[in-house]
């Protein structure tokens, strides 16, 4: 007879105990062990991130001092670098961290935890949610996070309101092992602050480089970048069209004077990138053609 044997097998690279006792086949499988990473993480070459290692290091001693108390707002106007900080963080501090979720938030933050079909996989909840409502499903995921243990980071990028996700904030930090940080353009109350500024001039100057190799010359572009006002987003995309259209510093710093390029405190929420091309800059005030593609 066969009794008493015990045998693991692998099936799809999962060892699976089989063991056959009084006549009866019992198969094991193991629970698949919950990964560090329960979503994709955004690669960020670091070496392309000009100047943020400091405010990385505030991040990283930020979340160590409100560890389950407060959430942690990286703050700043749109198109200045929030979610390059929160992305090359995460790419670079993953060592401090027990399980890591990032999620991009489209709509509600809610929304974003639900759909997120590799956060649901990664908490072996796939079956557990099939069919259930939103809320369901929202509880199901929240009470799994919550047994999580270790020092967990959440990290929420592109929130525009605090509704909504407050309950899943204090839902994960009375677990104690969870830490939020999320990406805003808006003032957010009852959040950490950590302010997102304008590169320095040096940095600007390197980031403006990156893009533009047609010319060399400091002191044109450090006046192009004053006339832009230090702006991130727009020292790419300024940079990026110029050497694509082959202008020279001196064209390039004529155009932003002629534009009598100021910004508005609200200008950079208006600013983006037009989906159809790779470089195209769109204003409150109307689209900049010298500097599309
Ligand atoms: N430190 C940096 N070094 C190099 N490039 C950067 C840096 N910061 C931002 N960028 C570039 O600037 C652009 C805007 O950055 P990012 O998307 O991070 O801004 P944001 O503050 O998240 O904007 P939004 O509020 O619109 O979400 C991106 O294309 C990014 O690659
Ligand atoms: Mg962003």
């Amino acid at each position: 007879m066969l009794q008493g044997i015990t045998q693991v097998i692998q099936i799809g690279g999962v060892n699976v105990l089989v063991s056959v006792n009084t006549g009866t086949i019992n198969i094991n499988v193991p629970a698949r062990p919950i990964p560090k990473l329960l979503t994709t993480i955004p690669f960020v070459d670091e070496k392309r991130v000009v100047g943020r290692l400091p405010i990385m290091e505030k991040l990283a001693r930020t979340i160590e001092e409100n560890r389950g108390r407060k959430s942690i707002q990286l703050a700043g106007v749109g198109g200045i670098g929030k979610t390059t900080i929160a992305e090359c963080f995460l790419n670079t501090h993953q060592a401090l961290f027990s399980h890591i979720c990032y999620l991009e938030v489209k709509s509600t933050v809610k929304h974003a935890l639900v759909n997120s079909i590799q956060l649901v996989d990664s908490l072996g909840l796939h079956d557990e949610v099939r069919g259930k409502s939103q809320t369901a499903r929202f509880n199901l995921i929240v009470n799994r996070l919550q047994q999580l243990k270790g020092d967990n980071l959440l990290v929420l990028d592109n929130v525009s309101e605090e509704t909504e996700h407050s309950d899943l904030y204090s839902a994960l930090s009375l677990s104690g092992g969870w830490s939020t940080v999320v990406t805003s353009r808006d003032p957010l109350l009852n959040y950490v602050q950590v302010p997102v500024d304008p590169l320095t001039m040096e940095d600007a100057v390197q980031l403006f480089y990156q893009h533009y190799t047609f010319e060399t010359d400091d002191r044109l572009v450090e006046e192009i970048i004053r006339m832009i006002d230090y702006h991130t987003l727009t020292i790419e995309v300024v940079a990026k069209t110029s050497e694509l259209r082959i202008f020279k510093l001196a064209e390039v710093l004529a155009i932003v004077k002629k534009k009598s390029w100021v910004f508005q405190k609200d200008f950079p929420r208006e600013l983006k990138l037009n989906e159809t091309s790779t470089g195209s800059l769109t204003n409150t005030t109307g689209s900049y053609p010298e500097f599309s593609i």
